[in-house]
């Protein structure tokens, strides 16, 4: 079926200003790292990311990892580009990444210009693309100087093979440097893209202060931690769940550990008319230094329920702190 966007897309999701950059995203973004790999149902794939893009996201999140096998998501994508989004291309914001295992040898990862320069035409060329609008350094890498894996993107710019520069999984100090080496060269960093959530908050330990002060985006990877802050486990461990597939992070003792919390959260969602993936959201969203929030879905209606998070962002003091007290308990 040919795609035809819907014309209404612009008039509901809202866009947040990525950092000090000229670059607005949506409060909503769509990951491809799982459900859109060779071992997913491309079907189901292409209606994520075409309902999305009906909803108003623009920003879709690629790494040259992304499957299983590493580098399918990045195919299935440039095949909706080819058939379906092409038109659209430059109302598109397509990011992908290099940093973790690609390629055996000495050059198939980490933070090396080798690396970086050679997977990005890989990454290109899957997709179909003549650039993308964001590049990220995936990790930081402990043996390559910081001066090479920056002027790597520095260059990937210059060359036109991508818009932006960005860094994921950077400790407040390496951003710190990261952005004041950018900076030097004439490519500023556009934005970080760290693990964030209500059961992960290492950012606020100093990183959140840093990206503010440097005028830098804030994307948060895992939101809902994989689901384990949605609906999802509440009645045990769904057959189609991630952390029933044989691949990927999520596993299913992680699930009785965090039951508790996440019935006790649900209850705090309940209460304010709200699922709690979309509670999970705009908990996040309260913070003005995060950009957008980078959400996964295995299906179009989570995607749809997600997006419809944005029609209750106000918390009140109590839900706050009733929240609090769970996540500290
Ligand atoms: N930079 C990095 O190192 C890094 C690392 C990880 C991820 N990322 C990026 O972040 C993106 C998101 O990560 P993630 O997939 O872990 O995100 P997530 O949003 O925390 O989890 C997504 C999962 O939550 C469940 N879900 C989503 N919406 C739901 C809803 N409304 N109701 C019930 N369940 C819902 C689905 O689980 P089921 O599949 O079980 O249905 C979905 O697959 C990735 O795609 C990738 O782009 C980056």
């Amino acid at each position: 079926m040919t795609y035809n966007p819907d014309p209404l897309r612009y008039n509901s999701m809202m866009y947040r200003r990525c950092g000090k950059s000229g670059i607005q995203l949506p409060a909503i973004s769509l990951g491809l790292w799982h459900n859109f790999g060779h071992v997913d149902e491309y079907r189901n794939s292409r209606s994520i990311v075409l309902r999305a893009f009906d909803m108003g996201i623009t920003h879709f999140d690629l790494a040259n990892n992304y499957g299983p096998p590493p580098g399918s998501a990045e195919e299935n994508f440039g095949r909706m580009m080819k058939n379906d989004l092409k038109p659209w291309r430059d109302e598109m914001i397509i990011s992908t990444k290099a940093g973790y295992l690609m390629w055996p040898g000495p050059y198939g990862e980490f933070g090396s210009k080798k690396y970086l320069v050679s997977s990005l035409d890989q990454s290109l060329k899957r997709m179909g693309l003549d650039y993308v609008d964001i590049f990220y350094s995936h990790r930081p890498d402990p043996d390559t100087p910081l001066e090479e894996t920056m002027s790597a993107l520095d260059l990937i710019v210059r060359q036109g093979k991508a818009l932006y520069a960005g860094i994921s999984n950077y400790p407040a100090d390496l951003t710190l440097k990261a952005s004041e080496i950018l900076r030097k060269l004439g490519t500023p960093c556009l934005i970080h893209q760290p693990k964030y959530n209500m059961f992960n908050r290492w950012v606020e330990g100093g990183l959140l202060d840093v990206l503010g002060s440097e005028g830098i985006g804030l994307i948060p990877f895992s939101p809902l931690a994989q689901g384990l802050l949605t609906d999802r486990y509440l009645q045990g461990i769904p057959a189609d769940s991630r952390a029933a597939k044989p691949h990927g992070f999520l596993h299913e003792e992680s699930i009785p550990v965090f039951l508790p919390k996440i019935i006790r959260l649900n209850g705090i969602a309940q209460g304010r008319g709200q699922s709690l993936a979309q509670m999970a959201i705009v908990w996040l969203l309260k913070d003005q230094r995060v950009t957008s929030i980078l959400v996964g879905a295995s299906s179009a209606a989570q995607l749809e329920n997600n997006v419809a998070a944005l029609d209750n962002m106000a918390f009140s003091a109590d839900e706050l702190a009733e929240i609090e007290k769970v996540l500290n308990s």
